[in-house]
């Protein structure tokens, strides 16, 4: 097969040239699309679909479909994309994650990933110790920092992270589930219903059966309520249920709201139950001085996942899966294929790949470990500071706003979830929606998605909506390093403009 050296060399020129420069304040975030045109586009240069006979493109047409792919993309590091909770990567890693896929192995033994697989035992060992799990105390050598059994694994997400961690509960609750199934307890998991879907989902899979999940009520914020779970315990015992695990959430995904961990902890440890944290997007809080608090008690819990793609910059994905009892993971994942976990083979005891679910395992690690040993512990909490900042900026700015946007959750962390008011209907306070006249009610929510269509359509900003309290608002996500106050700015004046411009004209 010809090497094409050539064409590799120049897709990496206009990779790099996107990394390095991605567009800015004067690009749109998104040039918009609609499935038809994205075929219609590609057929100029190679075409999107493979036809029964695909012939070999030649250079010219595939280097302008690279060019496409980039054109028609969403501008992630865009400072004007504050649309999910993850942005654009740190360019580093990027290159960890490229360095990675050219040295194309997987993380499931250390005969075929020495490096990375002390790289993935450096890393736990420094999340673990991050989260209370290993003791801190004499690790500055020594065995603490490369431990032969880390503090827990990465995987291919966090909802995979959290499917691990309930199997885990699952087997702490009954040891021989792994080998005899289930003994027919109807087991019951507790999580806010400000909590992420994937505990649902795990439920699910797992065979527990999405009626296993019990959603306890969460305050305004979003924050579960430690009195309501405790209920809830009780009225699923007397219903015939198992209690076996609870997850709190550090960081919710809408508002990002933090459980009380030491509150649920101590209704954790009262009835003997697993405690899991979903810290995929607040985990990160732990790198900053001034935010670390919000995790207080996670050290208490028995495993937390934490996205490191979310607040980190880490290119998806970059899953942390701490556990309490390490020894665990084998135990419950363990299945000695042996062709592959040799116990007789060098260095048997590194290999990780049997204390998972997964056999091949992407080098997630890699990006990370290089990021943070080029940024520091300092570059990484300045992302946390900054995250926040913009946040504090943006509900500052919709306080002194004359009623033009109101708070409908406005948070202490980088989530800010607000609505946009018309101005026949200021002043308003939305602190809980449900008491709004219908019409009111009906055209407010309204807004948001015509608002949305309008940015999208002109690529001037990407914002997510959804309902909260039953009404579509808008969430600003502060997570960019790219983001500063003038684009917060800028995207305030974009929606007032779009809001007014779409309720003189309701065709959008
Ligand atoms: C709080 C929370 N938990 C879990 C997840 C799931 O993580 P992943 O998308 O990596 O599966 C998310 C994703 O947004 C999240 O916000």
């Amino acid at each position: 097969m010809a090497e094409r050296t050539e064409l590799i060399e120049q897709i990496i020129e206009q990779a790099s040239a996107y990394v390095i420069d991605p567009p800015g304040d004067d690009d749109p975030v998104i040039s918009l699309a609609s499935p038809e045109e994205l075929i219609g586009a590609f057929s100029h240069s190679v075409g999107l679909g493979f036809a029964n006979e695909s012939p070999a493109s030649n250079d010219a047409s595939l280097l302008a479909a690279v060019e496409q792919i980039i054109d028609y993309s969403m501008h992630t590091s865009h400072p004007r994309f504050v649309n999910q909770n993850f942005a654009g990567p740190d360019p580093i890693s990027v290159v960890g994650d490229w360095l990675g896929a050219a040295l194309n192995t997987t993380g499931a033994t250390f005969e075929v990933a020495p490096v990375f697989t002390m790289m993935e035992s450096a890393v736990l060992s420094k999340l673990g110790r991050m989260a209370g799990y290993i003791d801190d105390a004499d690790t500055e050598q020594g065995e603490a920092l490369l431990p032969t059994l880390p503090p827990g694994l990465f995987c291919a997400g966090g909802s995979m992270g959290t499917l691990f961690a309930l199997q885990l509960a699952r087997h702490r609750h009954q040891p021989d589930v792994t080998t005899a199934g289930s003994n027919g307890d109807r087991l019951a998991l507790f999580v806010s219903d400000s909590g992420h879907y994937a505990a649902t989902k795990s439920a699910a899979l797992l065979g527990i059966g999405t009626s296993g999940v019990i959603k306890v009520a969460s305050d305004h914020t979003g924050a579960i309520d430690p009195a309501a779970l405790d209920a809830a315990i009780d009225q699923t015992i007397a219903d015939g249920q198992t209690p076996f695990a609870v997850i709190a959430t550090s960081g919710t995904t809408v508002t990002s709201a933090f459980d009380d961990l030491n509150a649920v902890a101590d209704v954790c440890e009262a009835r003997n139950l697993w405690m899991h944290v979903d810290g995929c997007y607040g985990g990160s809080a732990l790198f900053s001085k001034a935010q670390a608090w919000r995790l207080n008690g996670v050290e208490r819990s028995d495993s937390f996942v934490w996205n490191l793609h979310k607040m980190m910059g880490m290119t998806q994905q970059c899953t942390a899966l701490l556990v309490k009892d390490p020894e665990r993971l084998a135990s419950c994942f363990a299945s000695r294929a042996d062709y592959l976990f040799q116990p007789d083979k060098l260095n048997a005891e590194y290999d990780s790949g049997d204390r998972t679910f997964q056999c091949a395992r992407r080098i997630d690690v890699l990006k990370l470990w290089l990021t943070w040993k080029a940024r520091g512990d300092k570059g990484f909490a300045e992302r946390i500071d900054h995250a926040v900042a913009m946040a504090d900026h943006t509900r500052a700015r919709i306080a002194a706003s004359d009623g033009a946007f109101t708070p409908v959750v406005a948070g202490d962390f980088t989530n800010v979830v607000f609505a946009w008011v018309p101005p026949h209907l200021r002043p308003l306070q939305l602190d809980d929606p449900s008491t709004l006249p219908a019409e009111v009610r009906d055209e407010l929510h309204s807004l948001p998605p015509r608002i949305k269509a309008r940015m999208q359509a002109d690529g001037s900003a990407m914002m997510g909506y959804q309902p909260i309290h039953g009404l579509n608002t808008f969430r600003m996500i502060c997570m960019n390093t790219t983001l500063q106050t003038s684009n917060v700015d800028a995207m305030l004046a974009i929606i007032d403009a779009a809001g007014s411009a779409t309720t003189l004209h309701s065709d959008l």
